[in-house]
């Protein structure tokens, strides 16, 4: 079965698990990437914050949402008095997917079913070190990769989803809460402001759920 099982550790820690993603040949996607990214954070956050891939920056420094969709979310985390403390970013798929470049920035390419699906073991590892309370879901990508295609962000958005069994994790997350990706907020024009605090609504969801 192609995918990343096989360069995933047996028994692993986030530390080995970033040095391992380097080795990953479960998909193409590591070809045009300069590194894998893995996620970031509290090794025993309540919270995973779940994103697609990583961007043009993280692709460069390695580490997740440290470009401008992550300036975004860090905001409004700080605006749902989120302690930075507590969650864990990371993403579905740990190489950036891109192709063709627009002055110095190459350009997204949204990952495909197949590569969400070849790296689901390092979301799988990550999730089981970190055991969250809560998955909060960042737009469809991610959506899509924990509940199917028919998923749809505007449908699910603001409340407790129940977790999605497929993972098969000893300890899975209680719940999940699904909310725009913070590149969208980026990308809305007129409605910037909306959707910022349609955002910050959703992550105040969360930190309920937490307790
Ligand atoms: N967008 C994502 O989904 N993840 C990142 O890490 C950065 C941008
Ligand atoms: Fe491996 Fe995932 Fe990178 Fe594909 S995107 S090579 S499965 S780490």
């Amino acid at each position: 079965r192609p995918g990343a099982e096989e360069w995933v550790p047996a028994r692993p820690s986030l530390r080995t698990l970033r040095s391992a993603v380097q080795e990953c040949r479960g998909c193409e996607l590591y070809r045009d990437a300069t590194q894998g990214v893995m996620g970031d954070g509290a090794r025993r956050a309540g919270l995973v914050l779940l994103g697609e891939q990583p961007g043009d920056q993280e692709d460069q420094q390695g580490e997740p949402f440290v470009g401008p969709a992550g300036r975004v979310l860090d905001e409004a985390l700080a605006d749902a008095d989120l302690a930075a403390t507590d969650v864990f970013r990371t993403n579905v798929v740990k190489h950036f997917r891109w192709s063709g470049t627009r002055g110095k920035r190459r350009i997204h390419q949204s990952p495909n079913k197949g590569h969400v699906e070849a790296c689901r073991p390092w979301l799988r590892a990550e999730l089981a070190l970190v055991r969250p309370r809560g998955v909060v879901v960042l737009g469809s990508t991610a959506g899509q990769a924990l509940y199917g295609p028919q998923f749809r962000v505007g449908e699910s958005r603001g409340r407790a989803l129940p977790w999605p069994d497929d993972l098969d994790l000893a300890h899975p997350p209680a719940w999940a809460v699904a909310t725009t990706h913070p590149s969208a907020v980026l990308r809305a024009r007129d409605e910037r402001q909306a959707a910022y605090d349609a955002l910050v609504a959703d992550l105040r969801v969360a930190v309920r759920l937490l307790g």
